[in-house]
């Protein structure tokens, strides 16, 4: 039997976050830069060879994928990637992360290719601040899509929000209403600062501490232990048993001790820790090595040693990785 990956300081890898397009049908301005360039298609990872490395990944104790973007829903031929992953003998879970735009035609297609939870992001209840924030989406075509995940029965439906101080901190209380009122689960994030997004983060963070503040004049938190295997601690609330709220806090409680994860960019490289450059020439190796796992992989286990113990993101907004976030899995 092949033994668990294990990075350098005895974390068990046993999720892997894919981004299968750096494309993405929003440009979210704490994502992207308004005038984004994409890669050219020969840049990015064939449909077979993202499958190639869910495989060998999965053989080798990977347990969770996520499929990420840019928005994983403008890939061509995703359903059937879906279906080919969800399928693979030993994965527990293929869960996606989405910005919600496709879902009224997508999501019962996923849901039959065995997609066993989405996250979607969901920054404003607003028309005009949403389509502020996303420069370019329509709310309500993000809500159809909402009600069309929920209708079709996944195991969870996560909405995902990002919380800029300043910007959208007066809606958190709707923003949990509206999940509360859906029977959703919804995480509050911290703002990270990848690339240049052509906006100031200096005082962009608005806290965990000071979501949950803001939550409790109307909510009864309970604390709970669940974990969905991912960065999220989660709280329950009083009398509303259905959501569960979750908070994501890169810069106020950092979760790097637990962490279980790894991605595969866009291009194929494998990348260690979202907020420090160390990757592996994932790409180069498979196609090196067409028809061989075996040294494929010895060169992963080699990398895992070179994981980082943490990201340290600067909490004044200071970018510090210039990889954009729709490239590197989310
Ligand atoms: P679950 O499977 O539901 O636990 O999802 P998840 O939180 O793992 O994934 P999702 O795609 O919903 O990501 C939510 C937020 O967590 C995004 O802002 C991600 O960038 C962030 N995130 C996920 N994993 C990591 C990580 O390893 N490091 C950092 N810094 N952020 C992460
Ligand atoms: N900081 C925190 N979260 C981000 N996301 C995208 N960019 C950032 C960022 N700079 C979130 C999206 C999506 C998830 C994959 O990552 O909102 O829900
Ligand atoms: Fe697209 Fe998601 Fe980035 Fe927004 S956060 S631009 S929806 S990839």
């Amino acid at each position: 039997m092949t033994s668990k990956l294990v990075d350098g300081f005895g974390r068990n890898i046993d999720y892997v976050r894919i981004s299968v397009t750096d494309r993405c049908d929003f440009r979210c301005v704490y994502c992207m830069a308004e005038d984004m360039t994409f890669l050219p298609r020969q840049r990015v990872l064939t449909l077979e060879e993202i499958e190639r490395s869910a495989r060998m990944f999965v053989a080798n104790g990977v347990k969770k994928i996520r499929l990420t973007g840019g928005e994983p829903l403008v890939r061509q031929g995703i359903v059937g990637l879906c279906r080919n992953i969800s399928a693979i003998g030993g994965l527990r879970e293929l869960v996606m992360t989405t910005n919600g735009s496709q879902l009224d035609k997508y999501a019962r297609p996923l849901l039959d290719a065995g997609v066993k939870r989405l996250n979607i992001s969901l920054d404003s209840l607003r028309p005009e601040r949403f389509r502020a924030m996303t420069r370019v989406g329509d709310l309500y075509q993000v809500i159809r899509g909402i009600e069309a995940a929920r209708a079709a029965g996944f195991q969870s439906v996560k909405l995902n929000s990002v919380i800029i101080n300043g910007t959208n901190d007066d809606e958190i209380l709707d923003l949990a209403g509206f999940a509360v009122d859906n029977g959703l689960d919804i995480t509050f994030i911290e703002e990270m600062p990848l690339g240049q997004v052509g906006r100031s983060r200096e005082h962009a963070l608005f806290t965990s501490e000071q979501v949950r503040e803001l939550l409790e004049q109307r909510y009864r938190l309970l604390p709970s232990t669940e974990n969905t295997g991912g960065p999220a601690r989660y709280m329950r609330l009083q009398d509303h048993s259905q959501t569960r709220i979750g908070f994501i806090s890169p810069h106020s409680n950092n979760f790097c001790t637990t962490c279980n994860r790894v991605r595969l960019t866009v291009e194929g490289k494998l990348l260690l820790c979202l907020g420090n450059e160390h990757d592996l020439d994932l790409n180069a190796l498979l196609r090196r090595y067409p028809l061989e796992d075996q040294p494929v992989m010895i060169a992963v286990r080699k990398a895992l040693r070179y994981k980082p113990e943490r990201h340290d993101f600067s909490a004044d907004g200071e970018v510090q990785i210039l990889r954009f976030m729709n490239a590197s899995g989310g």
